[in-house]
């Protein structure tokens, strides 16, 4: 069985759309992959009360218990790991979890550590994107997927949604349009690696 962990720090709708077409799709069946846990630095994420109702493993890790950045990732590796003992899972996915991640965790995840950034990148990487992108006088905006490497929202692109930025836009009202976008692209790129480990069998 693929095991899948999804990490988290609030709201989790990507995960949740993420679950549901896991459910659609048959995921299990096609490709022999389940999404095991969601794991979130956070205890009061939403997410995990979706989670728990899906009958989804859930976990928390608090950051600030822990001494240092590679002290809490050492912690979080293990945590994922428990999820495909005693090897690492097919896929760590990161939706909305709030967390810079040292280097030595991305290299223990190399090309199986995906995340969803909510901007047409390589454009407006870190924080605060749609208001970067409106105040650029961008026409428009989008999401990207793309796996993880050691340089803050870079590497290989998987999939993208372009939306347009609308004249009388907010930060808020482009967030949600890009969200909607994100919740289709997101489990459309994973789908797409789980189809290609499947081949590879
Ligand atoms: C999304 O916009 C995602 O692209 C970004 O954080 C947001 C998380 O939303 N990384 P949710 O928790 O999945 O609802």
């Amino acid at each position: 069985m693929r095991n899948i962990v999804i990490l988290i720090s609030g709201g989790g709708s990507n995960m949740a759309a993420m679950v549901q077409t896991a459910v659609k799709e048959q995921w299990q069946k096609k490709y022999n992959a389940r999404i095991a846990a969601v794991i979130s630095n956070k205890a009061e994420a939403k997410g995990l009360i979706f989670a728990r109702e899906h009958g989804i493993a859930t976990e928390v890790l608090n950051h600030k218990a822990f001494a240092s950045r590679e002290e809490f990732d050492t912690a979080l590796a293990n945590t994922i790991d428990k999820y495909d003992s005693p090897s690492i899972p097919a896929l760590v996915v990161l939706a909305g979890f709030m967390r810079i991640l040292t280097p030595g965790f991305v290299q223990r995840y190399t090309d199986r550590l995906v995340n969803i950034h909510p901007s047409l990148l390589p454009a407006f990487a870190g924080l605060h994107t749609h208001q970067r992108a409106i105040d650029a006088g961008c026409k428009f905006a989008g999401a990207t997927v793309h796996l993880v490497t050691a340089e803050l929202d870079h590497g290989p692109i998987l999939e993208q949604a372009i939306v347009p930025i609308l004249p009388l836009d907010t930060a808020d009202t482009l967030a949600q349009r890009v969200l909607t976008q994100e919740h289709i692209i997101y489990p459309r790129a994973i789908a797409s690696l789980l189809c290609k480990m499947s081949k590879q069998d």
